[in-house]
């Protein structure tokens, strides 16, 4: 038995509030700890979005009923809420900006709204940018003017890491994520994900090319997080004519990096480094105490929605072959989920912005 840290996914929709039928704090807390993550750290692109004081209360009331594990909610970046998000900054796990094409209302083209947010958050919290090729450029650049740090979510390209890597080498302060489905998948693949249904392949970043996932891999000193991009829509959603982009992705992160892992094209520490120790620097987490998951590395099994906690219903991995299953998570010093079954009620879960100190 492998015992590693509770994992930390700083990249999750929970849909809560507004679109439960998709997911809720209660089901997405239970695929976490499923999946071997204990904090999660929530987007604001809910129905309402989230980037007020009153709107951040409505996902707290949710999230504090329902969380099954620990979490942060981010506040979304709108055009005339700088100030606002800015004075909510110690409640939230950061500012969520939305600069490409995404799902929801949140996205601000004009660079003039990009100025104030940069201008007034506070330092000492990441704002985390949706942002993809030239316009991930823009924003290093944004970073630079404004000599603050950035998180770029979920890099796909190979230019992406590339240009990255040559501004951390200049000093300026950016961290990325990478998801596994980047990691796992690429274009090629579309067919055999779609089953005939186009819009399963769907996502934000589009799937790359091979090349692009090459890059990543090769690249992977510059990523600094795993993150699933969480984003679940149900099956008859993403069937539809008008398929909503993202894939579910908590119950899935670990035992495809974990197969990596018996593959030999990553490391334990790696994974370490990549799902604790980066995310609790980057976003200012405090440090869990008693808290592991215990991973059977040998273990092989298929991916099968069946057994999933989440409510969308379905995975793009599905029949996967992987290697390494989660058989228990202890949260908080409590046993959180053991061979296959959740233990802790809802409410168990910590807003861990709320806390002073560690927990
Ligand atoms: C996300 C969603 O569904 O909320 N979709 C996605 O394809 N990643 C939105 C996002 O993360 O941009
Ligand atoms: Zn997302």
């Amino acid at each position: 038995m492998l015992k590693l840290p509770g994992l930390i996914d700083p990249h999750v929709h929970v849909r809560e509030p507004g679109q439960t039928h998709k997911e809720d704090w209660d089901t997405a807390t239970q695929a976490a700890l499923a999946g071997g993550i204990t904090m999660i750290l929530a987007m604001p692109n809910t129905k309402p979005p989230i980037f007020d004081a009153s709107t951040l209360e409505l996902a707290f009331a949710a999230a504090k009923q329902k969380a099954r594990c620990d979490y942060a909610q981010f506040i979304g970046a709108g055009p005339d809420n700088a100030a606002m998000a800015a004075s909510l900054a110690d409640k939230a796990a950061g500012l969520k900006m939305y600069l490409d094409s995404t799902f929801g209302e949140l996205r601000l083209d004009d660079m003039a709204l990009w100025m104030p947010h940069f201008e007034k958050y506070p330092k000492d919290f990441p704002i985390v940018l949706h942002s993809e090729s030239r316009t991930m450029a823009a924003g290093i650049l944004f970073a630079a003017i404004y000599d603050r740090p950035v998180h770029i979510a979920h890099i796909s390209l190979k230019e992406e890491v590339l240009l990255i890597k040559a501004a951390r080498e200049r000093g300026i302060k950016v961290t990325c994520e990478v998801c596994p489905h980047h990691l796992f998948l690429s274009k090629e693949d579309i067919p055999a994900i779609s089953h005939g249904h186009p819009g399963r392949s769907e996502v934000r970043p589009r799937l790359a090319t091979k090349e692009d996932v090459d890059a990543l891999w090769e690249n992977m000193d510059v990523i600094d997080c795993f993150a699933t991009d969480h984003a679940p829509h149900t099956l008859e959603e993403k069937d539809s004519d008008n398929p909503p982009p993202g894939f579910p992705g908590l119950e899935t992160i670990l035992p495809l990096l974990l197969t990596a892992v018996s593959e030999s094209r990553l490391a334990i520490p790696d994974l370490i480094e990549k799902m604790y120790t980066n995310p609790r620097k980057i976003f200012n987490l405090p440090e869990p105490g008693e808290t592991w998951i215990e991973v059977d590395e040998n273990a092989e099994y298929e991916i099968k929605t069946a057994n999933q906690f989440t409510r969308c219903g379905w995975t793009p991995f599905e029949g996967w072959k992987v290697k390494g299953k989660v058989r228990k998570v202890v949260l908080r010093g409590t046993t959180a989920f053991e061979n296959g079954k959740i233990l802790v009620e809802q409410g168990y879960g910590k807003d861990i912005r709320s806390l002073k100190g560690d927990l």
